[in-house]
């Protein structure tokens, strides 16, 4: 279990660090390219306000941040996401091309990063 989170993880780290489209050959199927899909969208729409935790926004990988939020759920956090938290958690994170699978796939990527061992 932690070990897939380490390997998520690094997935992600991979993402940053090329800045983009050199993913490694999939070795997980799907749980990996979902895990791609995540980063990529947060990187794009989410990651101007999750990293830097403008307007109280939890951080990436920020376990304190994140823990109460985690413990809510998945499907409140996705249903948070897709009507926004008032006032400064836009709507759908202001991804509006995003279908609901694809703003799962970005929460799915800021839980485990959440929930990763560092
Ligand atoms: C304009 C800044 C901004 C952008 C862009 C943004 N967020 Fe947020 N987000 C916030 C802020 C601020 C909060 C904290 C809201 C609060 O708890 O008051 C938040 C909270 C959340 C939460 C927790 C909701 C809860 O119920 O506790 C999730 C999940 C989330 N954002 C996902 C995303 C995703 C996924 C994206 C990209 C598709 C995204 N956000 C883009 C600002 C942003």
């Amino acid at each position: 279990m932690q070990s897939r989170y380490g390997l998520v993880l690094w997935f992600g780290l991979v993402l940053f660090g090329c800045g983009g489209n050199t993913s490694p050959s999939a070795e997980q199927g799907s749980a990996t390219s979902s895990a791609n899909l995540g980063a990529e969208i947060y990187q794009n729409y989410c990651a101007s306000c999750h990293n830097s935790g403008i307007s109280g926004a939890p951080k990436l990988g920020d376990k304190q941040a994140w823990g109460p939020r985690i413990a809510k759920g998945r499907d409140l956090l996705l249903q948070a996401t897709i009507v926004g938290v008032q006032p400064s958690m836009p709507p759908k994170g202001m991804c509006f091309r995003c279908s609901d699978d694809d703003l799962g796939a970005a929460v799915d990527y800021m839980m485990l990063s959440a929930a990763a061992e560092r």
